[in-house]
Order: C-alpha cells, then sequence, then structure tokens
C-alpha cells in the first residue's frame, strides 16, 4: 500500500537520514527523496521510486532539492538565551589579559547577567530570545533547548520559564526549557551556598515541577560554584521529584562532576573539558551523554574538550553551541560542527551525527528529532552544496538553503 503524503521532496543528492549503521550512523541515501505527512517523515527512499510507493494526490507539494544535500536540522541541547544584556565589555577585558574566572569573582560574569535579567522587562528577554533563535534557525537549527538561570530568585527564573515556553510556541523551532536555578549563588545569599540549594529544593523546583514549565534541571557543578556533594543533593532531590537531570560538569577543573552525572542518572553530563581518564570510562559504559561544547573551549582559550578519547572508549557524545552572554556568544551549530572536526577529533560524519540524533537524546528526544526516518519529525535543511562534508568544510559561512519545520518552509536564503 502506498504512504500518503501532502511533501514530497525529490532529487536529493544525499539525505543523511542519521538512522544507519555503518560509518557512524549518517544513514547516507544518494539521488533519495523524503516524504513528509502531517509534519512527519513517512518514507525516505531511491528518488527514482518514490511514485511507486507513496501516493501523490493534488495537494501534495511536489518539490525538487536539485541535487543538492539534506540533513535533519540541528538539534541544539544547550543553550542559555534568556538574558537581560550582552558583556562584550567582559570579552573585550578578557582580551586584553582578564581571565573568565577572575571577572566573574569580581562580580562580573553570570551575577553581571542576573542584575540585568532581573531588571529587564518580560518584552525585552522575549525579543532577545525570539532574535537568537532566528539566527539559530537560519543556521539550520530546528530544536533548542533554554536554560534559565540568570535570574536565581523565583520570580525571575518562573518569568524566564514562562518566557520560554511562549517563545517556543511562537517560533518554527521545537524549544525544551530547563530549569537552572542552580546556575550560581546570588547575590543575596553569598556565601551560603547549602543554604541556596535548601531554597531551591524547599521552594523554587516544587513550584516549577507544579507549573510544568521544564522538564528539566541543571546544576553548575564547578570549583567556587556548587561542589560535588551540593550538586548529589540537589540533583536527587530533583530526580525525586519528577525532574529528568542534566548537569555543568568538568568545565574548568576535574571536580567529577561527570561521576556525579552518571551516578544520578543524569540525561546529559555538558562540557567535560577536564574530565579524567576514568570518567570518560565511566560515561562510556552508562546512558549519559556527553554532551561536548567547543565553542566555549575556543571563546575562553581554554582546552578543547577530548572528543575522541570519548568516541573511542564508546560514549554517547552530542554537540551544542552553549549559546550565552558569557563564555559563549555563538549561535552557530555549523561552527560546532567545524570545531569538532577540526579540533576534538570528531570525523566529519561523527560530527553531524553528534550535532542532530545525539542531540535529540541528550534532551531525551531520540525518537522524534534529529533523524529523517519514517516515523520521525520533518525538520530539516537543504544545503547549497552537493558533498555533506562541504558543511563542516566552510568554515564560518553555513551554505543553508532552507530549513523545513515540521514539513513546512520556515527558512530560505
Ligand atoms: O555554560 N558554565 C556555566 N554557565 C555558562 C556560562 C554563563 C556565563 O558566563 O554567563 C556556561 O558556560
Ligand atoms: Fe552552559
Amino acid at each position: 500500500m502506498k504512504v500518503r503524503t501532502d511533501l514530497v521532496l525529490k532529487d536529493i543528492g544525499e539525505l543523511l537520514t542519521m538512522g544507519g549503521s555503518g560509518a557512524a550512523g549518517i544513514g547516507l541515501l544518494k539521488d533519495a527523496a523524503l516524504a513528509v505527512s502531517e509534519g512527519r517523515v513517512v518514507w525516505v527512499g531511491s528518488s527514482s521510486v518514490v511514485e511507486d510507493h507513496c501516493e501523490v494526490l493534488n495537494d501534495t507539494k511536489v518539490l525538487s532539492a536539485g541535487g543538492k544535500v539534506v540533513t535533519p536540522g540541528f538539534v541544539d541541547s544547550h543553550t542559555h538565551p534568556l538574558f537581560g544584556a550582552t558583556r562584550q565589555d567582559e570579552f573585550a577585558m578578557r582580551a586584553a589579559g582578564a581571565d573568565y574566572e577572575e571577572i566573574a569573582a569580581a562580580g562580573g560574569g553570570i551575577l553581571n547577567s542576573v542584575k540585568k535579567t532581573r531588571a529587564a522587562s518580560n518584552a525585552l528577554l522575549e525579543e532577545n530570545m525570539k532574535h537568537h533563535l532566528s539566527v539559530m534557525l537560519s543556521n539550520g537549527t530546528t530544536t533548542v533547548e533554554a536554560k534559565s538561570g540568570y535570574g536565581l530568585d523565583l520570580t525571575t527564573e518562573l518569568r524566564c520559564l514562562e518566557i520560554a515556553g511562549k517563545v517556543g510556541e511562537e517560533v518554527p523551532q521545537t524549544v525544551v526549557p530547563t530549569f537552572m536555578g542552580a546556575h550560581e549563588v546570588p547575590e543575596e545569599f553569598k556565601g551560603r551556598h547549602d543554604e541556596y540549594i535548601d531554597y531551591l529544593i524547599d521552594h523554587v523546583n516544587p513550584r516549577i515541577k507544579e507549573q510544568g514549565i521544564a522538564e528539566f534541571v541543571d546544576i553548575f557543578c564547578e570549583k567556587g560554584v556548587f561542589t560535588r556533594d551540593q550538586a548529589i543533593r540537589y540533583l536527587e532531590a530533583s530526580s525525586r521529584i519528577g525532574f529528568l537531570l542534566k548537569i555543568h560538569a568538568d568545565e574548568f577543573y576535574d571536580t567529577g562532576g561527570a561521576a556525579v552525572a552518571v551516578n544520578a542518572g543524569a540525561v546529559s553530563a555538558d562540557h567535560l573539558l577536564s574530565i579524567s581518564d576514568k570518567n570518560i570510562e565511566l560515561i562510556a559504559e552508562s546512558n549519559t551523554v556527553a554532551t561536548l561544547l567547543p565553542g566555549t573551549a575556543l571563546f575562553l582559550n581554554k582546552p578543547f574538550p577530548p572528543g575522541r578519547k570519548l568516541l573511542d572508549a564508546g560514549a554517547s557524545v552530542a554537540l551544542a553551541t552553549d549559546f550565552n552572554p558569557g563564555s559563549c556568544f555563538c549561535d552557530s551549530m555549523p561552527l560546532i560542527v567545524s570545531l569538532a572536526v577540526c579540533q576534538c577529533g570528531f570525523t566529519v560524519e561523527e560530527a553531524l551525527v553528534s550535532a542532530t540524533i545525539k542531540g535529540a537524546a541528550a534532551l531525551r528526544l531520540e525518537k522524534q528529532k534529529g533523524s529523517l526516518t519514517p516515523g520521525f519529525d520533518a525538520d530539516f535543511v537543504i544545503w547549497n552544496c552537493n558533498d555533506f562534508r562541504t558543511i563542516p568544510y566552510h568554515l564560518g559561512n553555513p551554505d543553508v538553503a532552507a530549513v523545513y519545520c515540521a514539513g513546512l518552509k520556515v527558512y530560505s536564503t
């Protein structure tokens, strides 16, 4: 029986379904076609036989990709787009020799953004987030995780997550809000980290849960921010009330954050610039996705994360931007894919898998996003090239021709 379709994209030179075994799982089909019905992929196969398998009705849109490359849209599984103001002043200070951690210790960094975010109107926060999501879309990103964490009080954190939800309904992309009240200790709790964790556990997390505005929580486990023990306590309490877990782990120092993530059953452990060899093995044997953010290493001039080692150990590795106003003001997944290839030892195929289906796994969306096989959401990018290796090869200037979300064209050049 033929499948019903409302969109058929033919003459795809190279279709990366991400549903394959071999060659890192990109599932490459040449001279392919892709059929969509009601926002989902219903058939993929050879362009020459599409009519044998798909019912093309009068109102079915039939398009030619003209031999171009088609991939799933990128899944950016780690971003911080809810902030009141950018921090190019700190960027310039770093360029002149100051260190990221010194700036943070002197009241800059996250706390600087907290001041600006608390003072910002909802309209401004919404406008900023929408602007950056539109830039992400033009770079081929169709699913975006969005962390709060520049409010650090109940009112502002709720406001930010509500805005993330609202923006998610208004932009073409799928937005996954994450509660990151444990991003830093706010001024009013200065030096009282444990009390702040108690405040989150007792007063904030239950409200966020009750309102159903975030599925994940995240915590910054780092020297000078939250300790291993505080992270364990926070994650356990969050898990008990039904949150899924993420953790900023081993970014600047090896504080054992990756092990905390594995033991707590976290969906992902993110950053991992300083992960130990022992914990590489541990994460590789677990179900926790290792999310690497090489843009942050570039932006802060830190060593790149050990991508090759994690891949060789058999870890499930995702790539994301970490888009935020301080440590990585970068909204481009194609640039992240290039950095993974050029600086972290990924093959082109591995980097594209990590930026799509593995990113989806880091959001527990691996059955819905990041692949172009039947049943998955028809979120895809048509690239202005006929060889998929061009995507990371063209550094800093993505060749995006068009972006589709749920089978609808939402961006084109
Ligand atoms: O993921 N590491 C912690 N948080 C952000 C940085 C936030 C900031 O500097 O504003 C990150 O890199
Ligand atoms: Fe981050």
